[in-house]
């Protein structure tokens, strides 16, 4: 089966259905989603969006703190863009109709949260579910609008392209698995978004969604789209510590509204920083790790018990009812905390209109690198980002949608679920895949590195990746199937480039390498695919 339309956007968080909604007035737009619409990133993020809305605060001081969490590497031209863009960004959004929490004073104008690296007060948010309150507007927005068919519980496996007549690659769609249907379905375009989200999953702990695979990462790289900076995992030094409840994020705004880190014995960790809690996400982090390895502690703990209670009921909404669905009473009693994986900071190399280096192909959100991240995030840049690159990448895909002819017809392979003769996937041998990378990722490749530990991570990928290749083509393919594939390369996009970078900058601190090398590193680390491979068309 074809499906054709002018765009074909993949993934359906902020990015992707802000690049929807708008190149929608200027052609037909499929949007495919591997889960429910909703079922994304963006939908989980509490803290919100960084902008510079308060009359004190100022775009230089935005673009100085950006800088800063990124120790060097942040591309300024990035910056800037992505920055100054931030207020028109908040106010298309209250247009459409996004409940922002307003001050109480002043009903007309947003409330301005804090977190970790910002010299101001300067996250707009909606209670503690920003990317809730954002992702349903959005997503309502766009299935209102005729010209974007959206495509739930469809997984895309690999995209298509062709040779243009100069020799370039052109990518023209993607190769689609429909789950409910059990078919693969070929989606033609003149232009594809990837817009998939980070990759949390590679990682034992994560604060992200199950979905968050890659998959946008590693359909981009087989085609042979660069990567760039992938060893800067941001870890996200505040996930629940419970039996019952893994993956739950407790918001750097609970520290940003006074919440303190404090270890078994009461004492604060923070202490003798000079931002206290409220440092860079990197140091906070490694703090709690030292903290859990000296004491032998499973977790640490965020205080916030010293607030009014009818603030934190009233502010963290979400935290507080999810804490207490697992006898937790944060208004009473401290947050066993631990970090987990949350962010990934590199990504698919795009310019600053999200353009891949392949004709066609582009890529916002999560899954790009623009360069605003650097060697580690700034807490809330992100959702801003996705806004403003989906923006830019609207504008360019648009121009170079007029320019491009509709790509040639082409008719999926028998493949892969009706491949007669394929055994069923054994769905033992895909999970102990998937759990041996998780484990290994988080030991050896985790918040402490060492060069032994990244050669060990390596030696176990190679081994895992040629089972899983071998999965790939003798079992029937399904959805773990194809995720545990994406995963793989994840994990090896993070270890090769972990092990180029011969230094400790920002997220990535190494054992072997414990000090800051400006004169060496100050540089991305950027991965080309030597040997790009997609599936064949039958
Ligand atoms: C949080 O609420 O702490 C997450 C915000 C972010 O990761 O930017």
């Amino acid at each position: 089966m074809i499906c054709k339309s002018d765009y074909l956007v993949i993934g359906s968080g902020i990015a992707g259905l802000s690049f929807a909604r708008k190149v929608a007035p200027y052609g037909s737009v499929n949007v495919v989603a591997k889960k429910l619409a909703c079922d994304t990133n963006t939908n989980l993020a509490q803290g919100g969006i960084a902008a510079v809305m308060g009359t004190d605060d100022t775009l230089e001081e935005h673009v100085q703190d950006t800088l800063a969490s990124g120790q060097g590497l942040c591309h300024e031209d990035a910056v800037r863009i992505v920055v100054g863009a931030g207020p028109a960004m908040i106010e298309e959004l209250q247009g459409l109709g996004v409940p922002f929490t307003a001050q109480v004073d002043h009903p007309d104008l947003p409330e301005l949260g804090r977190e970790g690296g910002h010299s101001h007060r300067r996250i707009i948010h909606a209670k503690d579910m920003t990317g809730q309150a954002v992702q349903k507007v959005l997503a309502e927005n766009c299935l209102a609008n005729p010209a974007i068919s959206m495509h739930e519980l469809h997984l895309a496996l690999d995209l298509l392209t062709e040779r243009d007549k100069d020799g370039s690659l052109r990518v023209i769609g993607a190769w689609v698995l429909d789950r409910d249907q059990g078919v693969l379905k070929a989606f033609l375009a003149k232009t594809v978004v990837l817009a998939t989200g980070g990759s949390g999953k590679v990682y034992l702990y994560t604060t992200n969604p199950d979905g968050a695979t890659g998959d946008g990462l590693a359909i981009g790289w087989r085609a042979g789209a660069k990567a760039m900076d992938m060893e800067f995992v941001q870890f996200h030094p505040t996930c629940l510590y419970h039996p019952k409840l893994r993956n739950f994020l407790i918001s750097e705004a609970v520290r940003g509204e006074g919440g303190v880190l404090i270890n078994r014995e009461g004492v604060p960790i923070m202490k003798d920083h000079p931002q206290g809690d409220l440092a860079f996400r990197d140091v906070v982090a490694l703090a709690i790790d030292r903290e859990m390895k000296r004491s032998g502690a499973p977790c640490v703990f965020l205080d916030i018990t010293h607030k009014d209670p009818a603030f934190v009921k009233e502010r963290f909404p979400k935290i507080y009812d999810t804490c207490l669905s697992v006898g937790i009473d944060i208004t009473v009693e401290p947050i066993p905390v631990v970090p987990a994986a949350h962010y990934q900071c590199g990504g698919l190399m795009v310019d600053t209109y999200g353009r891949t280096n392949l004709k066609g192909l582009y890529s916002i959100g999560e899954v790009s690198a623009t360069g605003l991240h650097g060697a580690n995030r700034l807490a809330s840049n992100s959702l801003l980002e996705a806004l403003v690159m989906a923006d830019r990448a609207a504008q360019a895909a648009r121009e170079e949608s007029e320019r491009l002819p509709f790509p040639p017809e082409k008719e999926p392979p028998h493949w892969p679920t009706a491949r007669l003769g394929h055994a069923p996937s054994e769905a033992v041998l895909i999970a102990h895949s998937w759990d041996e990378i998780r484990r290994f990722m988080w030991n050896y490749v985790g918040l402490v590195r060492s060069d032994q530990r990244l050669g060990m991570a390596r030696k176990r990928l190679s081994l895992v990746k040629a089972e899983i290749d071998d999965f790939f083509r003798n079992f029937e393919v399904d959805y773990d199937l194809v995720e545990v594939r994406n995963i793989a390369v994840v994990a090896d996009l993070i270890i090769e480039s972990a092990i180029a970078r011969k230094e400790s900058r920002g997220l990535h601190y190494s054992l072997s390498w414990p000090d800051r090398d400006d004169l060496r590193f100050k540089k991305d680390t950027i991965l080309r695919n030597a040997s790009p491979s997609i599936l064949p068309v039958a």
